[in-house]
């Protein structure tokens, strides 16, 4: 596939009926107009940190709506939230989507027969796990923090750092059949299926949800089918959103209002790159203008006063080999961000206040151990990251905000939850 340079250019969809008047455009930032970037992320470039990686993205020309799912679908989608980006290969439909759900919560889609994708993902906490870093199914440890699943329809790039997996129809096989570390732990595609058919309800599932052919149970349906599922998971009712979309002005306190403000203020900077409904500036949907993807290092680590991150994972720059791009990581989405802790690509942050200490610190200072180093003297640090005052009231009203994105609705739908209890 032709690879498509990425033109900068976001849209705001914020600003629905209740505009508290503090949501600028990122354009207006110098990030979003800082031009086309061919190949990877400039931490030096004026103004800004942020790295855009051209992508595989689809040709926005042939995407439109209505393209999404098979006739009688329909997304239900919250106030605010622009139809999901679906591949034209796997149109949405809802006996697709149910058999996506039976298949994410099932542990037959493991080696050991022990393990599933929600045993990773619970959706009590915004579909991760809770622990610092995941644990796979023979007990290995991964280097990372499960993510949240909320809105990964929206996400332009999967995963904390890799600017070229970009579907969730790909995304699937890394923890199915990834040995490095071992996830889920399968050997292979027979394995697979073998492992599911001796499930008789499937017959009926798969059956349903790919009704033209002979043989549905395959490994590419399986994951068909969770990608679908996995793009229901819409989160965006909110405290916030019955305050910022509906117009409810009684939904949040004042200090959470007062928390969005300082949110998108100077020189807290948080909007920069958690931005638009997602809260996240690496977004894809239908009628998006183009398919952007950023990193940014937030000066979490600095173990060698070169921006250095540790060893272990080190973040863009893997993929890509440009220097500049240590430590980069995707912005993840904060709705629900209350229910996810720990935070950060490796679990480093136990808490929200925490986050709060390293941003105003303008980065994590670490005093010793293998890791030690002075975030804030990185040289490789987003400016987005200036460090700022933050007392006791701009704390509490920052946290007020965070807490009002926890979508009890979304922890609680049972049409996401496990269909096999
Ligand atoms: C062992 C725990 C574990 C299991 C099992 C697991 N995941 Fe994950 N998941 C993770 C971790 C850790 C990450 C972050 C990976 C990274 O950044 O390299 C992740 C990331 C993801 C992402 C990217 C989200 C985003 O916002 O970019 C998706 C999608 C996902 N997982 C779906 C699945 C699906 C579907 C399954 C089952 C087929 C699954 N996961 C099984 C731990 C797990
Ligand atoms: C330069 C872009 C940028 C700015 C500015 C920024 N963030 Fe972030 N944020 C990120 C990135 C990138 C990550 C992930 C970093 C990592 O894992 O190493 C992150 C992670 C987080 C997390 C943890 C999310 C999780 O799921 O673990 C929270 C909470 C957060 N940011 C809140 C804020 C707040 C509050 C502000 C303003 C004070 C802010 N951010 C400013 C880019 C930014």
């Amino acid at each position: 596939m032709a690879r498509r340079i990425a033109t900068v250019a976001l849209v705001v969809l914020v600003g629905g009926c209740h505009d508290p008047g503090a949501v600028p455009a990122e354009g207006s930032s110098g990030v979003g107009s800082t031009g086309t970037t061919a190949a990877s992320s400039d931490s030096t470039s004026a103004g800004s940190s942020s790295g855009t990686v051209a992508t595989e993205g689809p040709d926005p020309d042939s995407s439109g709506s209505g393209t999404t799912g098979e006739p009688g679908w329909e997304w239900a989608l919250p106030e605010g939230f622009p139809e999901p980006y679906v591949p034209p290969d796997n149109p949405m439909s809802a006996a697709k989507v149910e058999l996506g759900r039976h298949l994410f919560y099932d542990t037959r889609m493991s080696g050991s027969g022990t393990y599933a994708c929600a045993t990773c993902h619970l959706q009590e906490l915004a579909f991760t796990d809770g622990r610092v870093t995941a644990v796979g199914e023979t007990g290995q440890i991964h280097r990372r923090n499960s993510m949240s699943l909320a809105n990964v329809a929206y996400n332009a790039s999967l995963t904390w750092a890799h600017p070229f997996l970009t579907e969730l129809e790909r995304q699937a096989l890394v923890p199915m059949f990834g040995d490095n570390p071992i996830e889920l732990g399968l050997d292979s595609e027979a394995e697979l299926v073998a492992n599911l058919a001796v499930e008789p309800l499937y017959a009926d599932l798969f059956a349903a949800a790919f009704p033209d052919e002979a043989e549905p149970l395959t490994a590419p349906n399986v994951v068909y089918a969770l990608s679908a599922f996995q793009r229901t998971l819409i989160s965006g009712r909110s405290a916030f959103d019955r305050w910022f979309y509906d117009g409810d002005d009684d939904a949040v306190d004042e200090a959470a209002k007062r928390g969005y403000q300082l949110f998108n203020s100077h020189p807290a900077e948080c909007f920069h790159c958690h931005v638009n409904f997602n809260f996240t500036d690496t977004a894809y949907y239908e009628g998006a203008s183009s398919w952007d993807v950023r990193f940014h290092n937030t000066g979490l680590y600095n173990v060698d006063g070169e921006g250095a991150y540790p060893a272990i994972d080190t973040g863009l720059v893997e993929i890509t080999m440009e220097p500049g791009d240590m430590g980069h990581f995707r912005v993840p989405t904060l709705r629900n961000i209350a229910v996810t802790a720990p935070y950060m690509h490796d679990g480093s942050i136990a808490t929200l206040g925490e986050v709060l200490d390293h941003y105003a610190a303008g980065g994590r200072t670490i005093a010793d151990g293998p890791n030690a180093g002075i975030g804030s003297e990185s040289p490789l640090r987003s400016s987005f990251v200036p460090g700022f005052e933050l007392d006791a009231q701009d704390r509490a009203d920052l946290l007020a905000f965070l807490a009002s994105l926890t979508d009890d609705a979304f922890l609680t739908d049972p049409a996401l939850a496990d269909p096999w209890q």
